[in-house]
Order: C-alpha cells, then structure tokens, then sequence
C-alpha cells in the first residue's frame, strides 16, 4: 500500500484531539482532519483564540496554531472525511455501560459500533481502521465482521494502536513517547497496514519504539498498563491510612521504595483517590473480561483496586467530618481543586465529586476554587450524581474565581487537586480570614505541614500520622 497521505479521526476529545495535532505537526505532508457529532466542540477546536479549545493540554495550543488550516481540520463533516482518508482512527468515547448485561462494569461498545457501520456505509476505496480507544481484547473481530460483511468490495485492515498520554502532559507524552503500541494482522496485508502507522510515528519518534504485536496482545495491553497504574496509587493509599495510624509518613516510605530499581519512583504518591475517565472503566473492564472467561480470582483481584480507591475517598471526606466535631451543617468547607489532575480542565471520576457528595450530604455549604474548571462544569457533575436535587446542589455550592475570596470565613479548607499554584499561596493571610480553629485537609500532600502549623492551622495530611 501507498504510503498514508489522508488520515481522518472520529472523535475530537481529550485523545482524538491532541494526538492528531501532534501528528499533523509531525507530518506536514500528511492531510489530518479530524471530526465530531458534536457541533460545540468541533466550534471550539476550530476557535481563533487557542485559549478556548475544548482540551486544556499545556502545550497543545502551540501545536494546534502551528497546524491548523495548514493540514490540520476539526470538522462535523464526517461522511467526507471517512471518504476521503486512507486510514481512519477511531477514537470516540468507551464508557462504562450503565444499562443491560455487563451494567457499571462492562466497555460500552455502541460508540465504536456506529462509527464502524458508517465507514461500512460510507467507504469507496480500501481503508486501514486504527482502534485508538481503549476497547476491551477482542473488539477488532466484532469491527472486522461489520466492516467485511458490506459487500461492496472494499478492503479494511484493523489495527490496534492504543494511546498512552496522560492529561496534563498529553503533548509531551505524544512528543517522547516511552513506546508506541501497534498490534495487527500476521498476513501480508496485515503486515503492509502495520508499516504503514508504523511510518507515520517514525516521523518523530525512533523506530525502537515503535512496537508491533498482534490485535489481541496489543487490546489487552492497554487495559494492563491502566490496571498496573492504577495499582500502584491503591498500593501507596491502602499504606498511607496504616501510616496515619502507625506514626509514618507515606512519602518518606514512597521514597524508601521508589528508590529500588525493580520498583521504580513513579506512581507512589499517595492522595485522595486516583480519578479520570479511564482508570476505573478500564478495571472494570477487565474484571467484566476475566469474570465472563470464568476467572474468578483474576476478577477479584483486580477489583480490590477499585475498592481500595473507593475506600480512600470516602475516608478522607469522613475523616473531614469527624474533625469538624461530627458536624458539618451550615459550615463553610472551601475546597481547592476540583479537577482530577492538576494542568487539566477534566474532571470525569475526580475524586473531589465524591468527597464533595459526601459533604453536601452532610449538610455543609461548599465553595470551590479550581483554576481551569467553571462552575457550569462542577454543578454539571454534581447533578450527574443525582444524590440531590439540581436545586439543592445550587443552595450549597458555590464556585468562585478567586482563591483567597474562595476560603474567607470557613472552617476548613480541603485539598483536592496538586495545582501548583496552591504551594505559592499566602498562607498567612488565608488563616487570618477563617473561623477558628482553622482546619486544613491537605489531600495531595502537597502544602508544607510544618509551616501551616506554626502560622496556626490544624493540619491534615494524607498519609501522614502524628509521631
Ligand atoms: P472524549 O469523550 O473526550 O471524546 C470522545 C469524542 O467522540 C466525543 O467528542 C464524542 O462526541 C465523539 N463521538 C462519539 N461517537 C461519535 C461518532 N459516532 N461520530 C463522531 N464522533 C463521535 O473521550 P476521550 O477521553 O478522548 O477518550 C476516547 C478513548 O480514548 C476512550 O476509549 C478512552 O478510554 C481512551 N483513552 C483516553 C485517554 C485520556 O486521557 N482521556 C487516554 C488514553 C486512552
Ligand atoms: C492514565 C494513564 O497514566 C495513561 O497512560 C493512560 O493513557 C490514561 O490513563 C488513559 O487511558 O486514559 P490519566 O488518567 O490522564 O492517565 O492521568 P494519571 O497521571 O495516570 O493520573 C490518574 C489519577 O491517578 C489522577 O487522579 C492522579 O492524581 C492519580 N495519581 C497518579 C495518584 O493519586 N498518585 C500517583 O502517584 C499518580
């Protein structure tokens, strides 16, 4: 096959978006366009002002000028783009199910299904069809089946080219990526597809990166390096309530360990609960996968992750309660980080939607302060929850612009998200404007404990006990 000169990608999220800017960037002689139902976001990709695109990346508004109107497009047209490419990413959204056999475990498939019926429908000349989305192990059989049962005579090789990027550093993971995952067909045809993506990432990256498997290894893979990480953060949580307990502090026992090279530094940083889109739907997932193969044992293993997690949000929402001498009606609670992450506007699975549930729950009235989310998205979350009326959410919750005007008069401030921007705050004066005693629950370990409490606060940090 030729070489790729026309790429197209369904979805323009948190994935499809960055990914295929970087790749256009990359590859000035590759036409990229990239396309979405949904008519806002395509809008907001397409904004003269970078500041508004839909996806809050650092970095990505550099790449997205460079690009654009160039050979990179954001598009609603979706038939044509599907017409005129030579590979087709699909990259749209894999959700939990929430209805049916596999309900609040299973992948929800109906996304990729419609995507693959309307290339079905719309494809002329032969197309190679990159699952970009998580998917669980075996989807490009069912893929393979709706796309060669057209009859029209068009060819399609299916590849499975999972992504790595983590929100917040998406353009840099994208630049240096630590590998490239490209699983697919033995056959000849099979192997011409493989080279042809193959080709495309070695524009940057080198080529000992790049590695080829086959479809299923490749599926699986992905949904293990989520399980893997996310295991690591339920590891050091599930041992930071037994150093509060025992006088330790996690981050010296991270250290301690990260230290070993056959453990390695990373993911050791005990919080509040990991959140995002994927961790939790990617677990489930494969617990769904290893309960329906009659793997009991797998299943539960896994699972715990989610337990553990669960566990670690609820603890440190009840733990705020508890300080607060039981009650929390009618108190003002700020909470400072509404996002997953910090440097990123998403807040799907953040755990500060569940700590905050809790809280209103409890009758307290909330102000949040996060940098990059509104308050149209946080009341949006909250409502998804359905604990509470939409009315009731708006009585007690309130999202402010302004950190400082955000913990005036409360009597507690709570953690959530690491911004960096909470390290430089003055910390003085934010005391001096609360209700005595002024609590804090640092719930990213991120503030100088020390110093808090000699300015006076009464202080809680995450994995850290009394000595
Ligand atoms: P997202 O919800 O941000 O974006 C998906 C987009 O697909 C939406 O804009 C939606 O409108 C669009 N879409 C859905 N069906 C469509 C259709 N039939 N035609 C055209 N557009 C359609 O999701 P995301 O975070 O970008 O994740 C996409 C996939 O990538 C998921 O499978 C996820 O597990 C995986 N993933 C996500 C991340 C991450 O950091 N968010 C990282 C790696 C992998
Ligand atoms: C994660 C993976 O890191 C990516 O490789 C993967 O592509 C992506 O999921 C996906 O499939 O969607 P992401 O969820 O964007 O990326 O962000 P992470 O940096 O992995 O953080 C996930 C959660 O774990 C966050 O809430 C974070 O605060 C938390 N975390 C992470 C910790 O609590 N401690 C840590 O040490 C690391």
């Amino acid at each position: 096959m030729k070489s790729i000169k026309n790429i197209c990608c369904i979805g323009a999220g948190y994935v499809g978006g960055p990914t295929m800017s970087v790749i256009a960037f990359k590859c000035p002689e590759i036409k990229v366009t990239v396309v979405d139902i949904n008519e806002k976001r395509i809008a907001a990709w397409n904004d003269e002002d970078v500041s508004k695109l839909p996806v809050y990346e650092p970095g990505l508004d550099e790449v997205v000028k460079q690009a654009r109107g160039k050979n990179l497009f954001f598009s609603t047209e979706v038939d044509k783009a599907i017409d005129e490419a030579d590979m087709i990413f699909i990259s749209v959204n894999t959700p939990t199910k929430t209805y049916g056999i596999g309900k609040g475990m299973a992948a929800d498939l109906k996304y990729i299904e419609l995507c693959a019926r309307q290339i079905a429908s719309v494809a002329k000349t032969d197309k190679i069809i990159v699952e970009k989305s998580t998917l669980p192990v075996r989807t490009a059989e069912a893929l393979k089946t709706i796309l060669n049962n057209t009859g029209n005579g068009v060819k399609f090789e299916i590849l499975s080219n999972p992504e790595f990027l983590a929100e917040g550093t998406a353009i840099d993971d994208l630049l240096n990526a630590d590998r490239i995952l490209i699983g697919g067909d033995s056959t000849p045809s099979g192997e011409i597809a493989k080279q042809a993506l193959v080709d495309v990432y070695a524009h940057w990256l080198p080529k000992e990166r790049i590695l080829t498997t086959n479809v299923w290894s490749s599926e699986l893979s992905k949904l293990t390096a989520n399980a893997f990480l996310a295991q690591r953060v339920s590891s050091i949580n599930a041992l930071s309530e037994l150093c509060e307990v025992t006088g330790a502090d996690v981050n010296e026992v991270s250290r301690a360990i990260g230290t070993d090279s056959r453990i390695g530094p990373k993911f050791l940083k005990a919080s509040v609960g990991f959140g995002g889109s994927c961790f939790q739907k990617d677990i489930l997932n494969l617990v769904y996968i290893a309960k329906t193969y009659g793997l009991n044992e797998v299943a539960d293993y896994w699972e715990q992750v989610i337990i553990m997690n669960d566990h670690q949000k609820l603890r440190f929402a009840q733990n705020i309660v508890k300080s607060l001498f039981n009650t929390v009606s009618g108190k003002k609670i700020t909470m400072l980080g509404w996002a997953f992450k910090k440097d990123t506007n998403d807040t799907r699975e953040s755990a500060a939607i569940y700590v905050a549930d809790y809280l209103l729950n409890e009758m307290a009235e909330l102000t949040v302060y996060d940098p990059k989310v509104s308050e149209e998205q946080v009341l949006a979350d909250l409502d998804y929850l359905n604990s509470r009326s939409e009315n009731e959410n708006r009585k007690l919750i309130k999202v402010v612009n302004d950190p400082y005007e955000a913990c005036k008069d409360a009597h507690a401030i709570a953690v959530l998200t690491e911004w960096d921007e909470f390290k430089t705050y003055d910390w003085s004066k934010i005391h001096d404007n609360m209700l005595k005693p002024a609590f804090l629950f640092d719930g990213r370990a991120i503030l100088d404990m020390d110093k808090l409490e000699e300015i006076g606060f009464q202080v809680y940090t995450i994995g850290i006990g009394a000595e």
